[in-house]
């Protein structure tokens, strides 16, 4: 997602429209730009990373313009640069656009333009809005948006401008756009925090709104045409609540972010009956699969493994990324190299994609940050789409890197001429709606934590793919609360870490339905039989695990390779209302940085 703001009134709109990117950096942070209108001239300025970097171009100019848009952008299509960076222009630099969402059939519609001479300048899909309303701008540029948006797929919100017109033309679809109505001044962006410091007025542009704005006011039409009525609402929130829509926390919106972020990883990229990948490789000569990664991307490493290994039927090795760059790995060119990093900026994991890179292996990242260092060095890549993830402790990346590789798994046994089972694509359609529907366990959870805040240690167990889930769990309740927790293999629990179980020691089991259920069952009575509190998370009424944990917490049921990102959702709520209930800074937990770039 990406952060939008426009203005027409009486005031310089530079201040304003840097004032407004900052409150929404929160949407995305690796470029930025803005645009002003003055004396019928455009006058423009684009800087890559923070805003602090187009603010500083910015603070040297005497810029007058009342009238101006700007951007921050999340990088979809392209990497971070200025030429990438929004606002986009025509190609006589008399109209500019800025826009979020995402452009389904840019490609045809950028053919289409280029063979009518236009000349485009990005990598973005966004840029075909700015030559599409050239196409159609006849003076008026209402008229234009509405017929360039007749042939646009995909979603937007979009704020376009005309150097030799005093106004704005925006237009809403999927993507957030709202009007903040202030005395002789109009505004509209992407959320409240943008203008909350002029106006606590604000409409909210439905999908298929039409907005024209200018300083003395604003009309909503369809695009048919036909003027609308929308309701001026008071907003009732502070600025810290906007910016995570309301929720206490970035890592709290960011859990409940998961449907979305969940359909985003698997947008345009799941048909009837096969997976969509790109991928530039040789995989007939690749005998073997290394993943390599660090924290909870190798915790999604490892349940890479478990789906690679089962479906594609080669051998997977996982590594952490700081042990592999130095233990003189034995890589060929018959190895694939995996990076997996949130980030994209992990030291440990560029190293480690270095050294295979250097000794031969083809290499695939599977990286939430687009244009990011790993991104860039690897061969070919998988971007989550996953949106900013700002809370330190990984939430949906997670679940969206073990979805990511689930498609690579899929995807590559398609190629290797192998049908796949539609029950499986069918249950990956309908992952978001089972996701948002795991969450219902939000209050439940809450009670636990309660329950549970003043333990000191903590166990976590799984089998199988639920194992690495089990290390995500109790990495969260670490990493967050401070409390100690360690993850297990169920099993592994007879080997020595049974010593530690007593009533002091609650023991957090994955015991979903699978062939190894029974077994599990087996570790839940060894823990009860000395006095261990156990907190099972179920899937179904499972009678001989209802009858013997202590609390249980129900998730839906799903195929066994969707279980580690249905299982692990009331793990990461029981860390963070743990954490939380503590009172502890949950989005900048002591010690902790979002990214490690450094070794
Ligand atoms: C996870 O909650 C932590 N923030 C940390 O372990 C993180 O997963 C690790 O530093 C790897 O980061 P990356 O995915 O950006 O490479």
């Amino acid at each position: 997602m990406c952060g939008i703001i426009g203005y027409c009134g009486q005031h310089r709109a530079s201040e304003i429209l840097i004032e407004g990117l900052k409150r929404l950096e929160y949407r995305g942070y690796d470029s930025a730009g803005l645009c002003l209108v003055e004396n019928n001239n455009l006058v423009c300025y684009k800087r890559v990373g923070p805003v602090a970097h187009l603010e500083e171009a910015v603070a040297r100019q005497d810029l007058g313009g009342h009238v101006g848009i700007a951007h921050t952008r999340w990088a979809t299509h392209g990497i971070p640069s200025e030429v990438n960076a929004h606002p986009h222009f025509d190609c006589h630099h008399q109209i500019a656009i800025v826009h979020n969402g995402i452009i389904e059939n840019y490609q045809a519609l950028k053919e289409l333009l280029i063979s009518e001479g236009h000349i485009f300048s990005s990598e973005t899909d966004s840029e075909v809005l700015a030559h599409l309303i050239e196409k159609f701008y006849k003076g008026s540029l209402e008229e234009a948006v509405t017929k360039a948006l007749a042939l646009v797929e995909g979603s937007y919100g979009l704020v376009a401008l005309h150097a030799s017109e005093n106004k704005l033309v925006a237009a809403r679809r999927s993507s957030p756009l709202i009007i903040g109505v202030g005395q002789d001044e109009i505004f509209i962006a992407s959320d409240v925090p943008a203008i909350l410091n002029h106006t606590k007025d604000v409409v909210y542009l439905q999908d298929g709104d039409l907005a024209i704005i200018d300083s003395k006011g604003y009309q909503i039409k369809n695009l048919a045409g036909k003027l609308l009525d929308r309701q001026v609402e008071e907003v009732k929130l502070s600025m810290e609540q906007i910016e995570k829509k309301g929720y206490k926390h970035f890592m709290l919106k960011e859990i409940f972010e998961q449907p979305q972020s969940l359909a985003n990883v698997l947008a345009g990229r799941i048909t009837d009956n096969q997976i969509k990948l790109s991928l530039n490789w040789h995989r007939e000569v690749i005998q073997r699969i290394i993943i390599a990664a660090c924290g909870t991307s190798w915790h999604s490493a490892l349940i890479g493994k478990y789906l690679l290994e089962e479906i594609v039927g080669l051998p997977v090795e996982v590594d952490y990324a700081s042990e592999f760059r130095y233990r003189h790995p034995l890589v060929s060119s018959h190895d694939l190299f995996i990076a997996i990093s949130q980030s994209g900026e992990t030291a440990d994991t560029l190293a480690a994609l270095r050294e295979a890179r250097s000794r031969g292996a083809q290499s695939l990242g599977i990286v939430n940050v687009v244009g990011s260092t790993v991104a860039r060095e690897v061969d070919s890549g998988i971007y989550l789409h996953a949106g900013p993830e700002i809370g330190v402790a990984s939430t949906k990346a997670f679940t969206a890197q073990i979805t990511a590789l689930l498609l690579l798994a899929l995807y590559w046994r398609h190629e290797a001429g192998y049908e796949i089972d539609k029950k499986i694509l069918n249950e990956l359609r309908h992952l978001p709606t089972v996701a948002e529907k795991t969450l219902e366990a939000n209050s439940q959870v809450i009670e636990l934590a309660q329950r549970f805040m003043n333990f000191e240690n903590f166990l976590y167990l799984g089998r199988g793919l639920n194992f690495p889930v089990a290390l995500e769990g109790a990495l969260k309740l670490k990493e967050i609360s401070y409390i100690h927790a360690e993850g297990y293999p169920a099993a592994e629990i007879k080997h020595g870490p049974i010593a530690l179980v007593d009533e002091n020691m609650p023991v957090v089991v994955l015991a979903t339905k699978n062939d190894l259920s029974d077994k599990t069952l087996s570790n839940i009575q060894e823990i009860k039989a000395r006095g261990g509190q156990v907190i099972a998370i179920v899937d179904q009424d499972y009678e001989p695990v209802k009858k013997l944990a202590d609390y249980l917490i129900k998730v839906p049921v799903v195929h066994v390779w969707l279980s580690p990102i249905i299982n692990v959702i009331p793990l990461q709520l029981l860390a963070y209302y743990i954490a939380d209930a503590k009172g502890l800074d949950v989005d900048r937990p002591r010690n902790l940085a979002k990214s490690v770039t450094v070794e």
